[in-house]
């Protein structure tokens, strides 16, 4: 909810304002005081001497009020407003007594539209920083934390807000995201995930979920095996959202790993970090937090989100290196390591997505490789693809909203790598090297009616110690923009 006002408050202890780079602003309606736009206006030409190459500035406008000098680019790349407003709240957030501030909308710009709409920007941005997960901190200082209660100063309140509504259903998209890529594996478990999935059926949403004995008779065995050694019941979640009313059109197919604790299995991980295998299941996350953005700003097009929903773990009755499965497509599986889960997750997911529902593509999520992280680090996701017009699409969205992807190749000689010598297919390539493009080669071969199919490996950037200009650190929602911008730019 964003809150409006249509001049300063008394009681706010600072406001911001919005300049050019020549440190000029607007103030149509004259809402700063004579005695306020002077000293603004004093402080903006000590900044112009000082040729201040900072984003943002401020000074004390009076004892009890600080003014937030913000500088706007007239060129720029087009997340701009969004990374400004996660840069202020960086800003502000550095001045512990700042609790309600005043953000000047109107000094923005004088072209209303553009005003409104990278106003909502700018505060998207804000709002993405100021997430924070606190549920299991026990002490009131902390739950509440110190948040800052923004205030926007505007004459264009209903156009804000129109604009900004799209805008907050990504947010509450990428924020469920976190939510869920946040929440300790003891709390989220296969049984639970599916619980917290099916509260989004209320946004008209249609969710199936496929019990352990379901997917059996289907002969989802590739992503079974992966459960047997857990005592938490294993699922596929098929979430619909069907936006093209009386439409026959083909979906939009989203599919996410979702192994919601990966011990490694038999293959155990050795113990330090593993305690981050948590996130595992970010993949599926936000595929779940995708299909409700689509569904709150009631995307008109067809889509639906298919996740794997598994616990790999070293029990008793836990799949041994060595076993063969039989997957959903017929295939046979050696797991050669039980530690790569991931591949026998989406292979099954993969081809029942395919085969169910025939889609226009498939794109796939997964923290699937250490491999992709020594490759790209935490700047970009690994994209692997089958179709060159997915590819270049996802990439460009990838440059719109700035969640970097960089593609990487598929060839029939890695390929070669995954054959078994006494099943179809085996789980891990034992020549060594190439581990991100080689788990992606598997998954290729459970795609059996050449869809046009993108995967992406959000190994490295699920999730991150460090904060970012748009995440206060932790789960980060990386491709809930980013899987939203292409069906909004390319397929709705
Ligand atoms: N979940 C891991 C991949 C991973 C590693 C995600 C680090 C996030 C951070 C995956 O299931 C895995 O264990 N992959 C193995 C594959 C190997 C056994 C071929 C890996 O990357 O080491
Ligand atoms: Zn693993
Ligand atoms: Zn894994």
């Amino acid at each position: 909810m964003l809150s409006f006002n249509t001049s300063l408050s008394p009681n706010s202890n600072a406001f911001a304002l919005f300049v050019s780079e020549k440190y000029e602003y607007k103030d149509p309606r004259s809402i700063l005081s004579k005695d306020t736009s002077k000293k603004v206006n004093l402080f903006l030409r000590s900044l112009k001497e000082k040729s201040q190459k900072d984003e943002i500035s401020s000074f004390d406008i009076s004892e009890k009020k600080k003014c937030f000098i913000i500088k706007i680019k007239a060129k720029h790349e087009k997340s701009y407003f969004e990374e400004v407003g996660g840069s202020f709240y960086t800003y502000v957030k550095s001045y512990k007594t700042i609790n309600l501030i005043d953000i000047y909308a109107d000094s923005l710009n004088d072209d209303k539209e553009k005003l409104c709409k990278n106003f909502s920007e700018f505060i998207f941005g804000v709002n993405l920083k100021s997430y924070t997960f606190n549920k299991y901190k026990t002490s009131k200082k902390e739950k509440i934390g110190s948040n800052v209660e923004c205030k926007i100063v505007t004459i264009n309140k209903k156009s804000i807000e129109n604009n900004y509504k799209y805008y907050s259903s990504i947010k509450e998209g990428i924020f469920l995201t976190r939510d869920l890529v946040s929440e300790p594996p003891n709390i989220l478990n296969p049984k639970t995930y599916v619980q917290e999935i099916k509260k989004l059926s209320k946004l008209g949403l249609k969710i199936k979920a496929y019990n352990e004995k379901e997917l059996k008779k289907l002969g989802l065995n590739a992503l079974l095996g992966v459960g047997l050694g857990s005592d938490n019941e294993t699922y596929l979640v098929t979430i619909e959202w069907n936006g093209k009313k009386g439409s026959k059109e083909k979906p939009l197919a989203f599919v996410g790993k979702g192994v919601c604790f990966d011990t490694g299995g038999i293959s155990l991980k050795p113990p330090r970090f593993m305690e981050e295998m948590k996130y595992d299941m970010a993949g599926s996350a936000v595929v779940v937090g995708l299909l409700k953005s689509l569904a709150l700003r009631k995307a008109k097009i067809n889509a639906v989100g298919v996740v794997g929903l598994v616990e790999n773990m070293p029990g008793g009755k836990a799949q041994r290196p060595g076993d063969i499965v039989k997957s959903y497509s017929g295939k046979t599986i050696e797991i050669l390591n039980t530690d790569a889960e991931g591949r026998l997750v989406l292979a099954d997911a993969l081809s029942f997505t395919e085969k169910k529902y025939k889609p226009k593509f498939i794109i796939d999520l997964a923290t699937l490789t250490g491999a992709i992280i020594m490759s790209l680090g935490e700047e970009y996701a690994g994209l692997f693809s089958n179709d060159d017009e997915l590819s270049e699409n996802i990439f460009q969205s990838s440059k719109n909203v700035n969640e970097k992807v960089w593609r990487l190749p598929l060839h029939k000689n890695y390929d070669k790598l995954m054959n078994s010598t006494i099943a179809d297919v085996q789980n891990i390539n034992y020549v060594g090297g190439a581990g991100a493009i080689t788990a992606a080669q598997f998954l290729q071969r459970f795609i059996l009616n050449k869809t046009p199919w993108a995967h992406l490996d959000i190994a490295g950037m699920a999730f991150s110690k460090k904060a970012a200009n748009l995440n206060p650190g932790g789960a980060t929602g990386f491709g809930v923009r980013l899987l939203n911008n292409l069906v909004k730019e390319y397929y709705e």
